[in-house]
């Protein structure tokens, strides 16, 4: 899917039940509804949602950043199974580094499971670069994180 084909907004509560839907395919250690809205109400949290601009609508992504002074976190990247290898990740990781970030100054930093290549290409097709491995850093099932990141300076 091109940019033009998916619409990228503030993530609200209409999007909610698909978020929660998405999240629940996507992560053995899932956020719950009071997740969201505690990062949703932070006040350096930015939540994006993707849906199909001529579709019904529905979302079918979202990415959650935290920015804080000189560096920024990419805390949740889902798409649903239906909508994956279509480019919709990618267009919301190049939303937050293009057009959020874009007067930024510092790192977009994220963790990763070892064992996810998709997000690891995802990630390095965008120029982020794996920095270390942080040890037994998930659980459910355990395992360790790369830490990757983005320069913008
Ligand atoms: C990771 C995830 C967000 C990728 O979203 P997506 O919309 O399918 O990704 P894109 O279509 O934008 O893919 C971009 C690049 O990532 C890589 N990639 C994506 N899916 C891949 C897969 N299944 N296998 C290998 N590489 C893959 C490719 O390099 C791809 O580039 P290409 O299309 O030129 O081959 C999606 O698989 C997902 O929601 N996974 C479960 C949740 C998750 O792991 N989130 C990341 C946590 S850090």
């Amino acid at each position: 899917m091109s940019a033009a084909e998916i619409g990228i907004s503030d993530m609200a509560g209409p999007d909610m039940a698909r978020v929660i839907e998405i999240e629940k395919l996507s992560f053995s250690h899932k956020w719950s509804l009071n997740d969201f809205i505690s990062e949703l109400l932070h006040p350096e949290s930015i939540c994006k949602t993707a849906r199909p601009v001529d579709g019904i609508g529905i979302t079918i992504g979202y990415i959650c950043v935290r920015r804080m002074v000189d560096e920024a976190h990419i805390l949740k990247l889902a798409v649903h199974p239906a909508f994956r290898q279509r480019q919709v990740g990618s267009l919301l990781v190049r939303h937050i580094k293009d057009e959020v970030l874009r007067d930024f100054k510092g790192k977009v930093i994220l963790e990763v499971r070892v064992s996810n290549i998709a997000a690891i290409r995802l990630y390095n097709s965008l120029g982020f670069k794996s920095l270390y491995i942080r040890r037994r850093y998930y659980a459910e099932p355990e395992e360790d994180a790369v830490v990757m990141a983005l320069d913008f300076k």
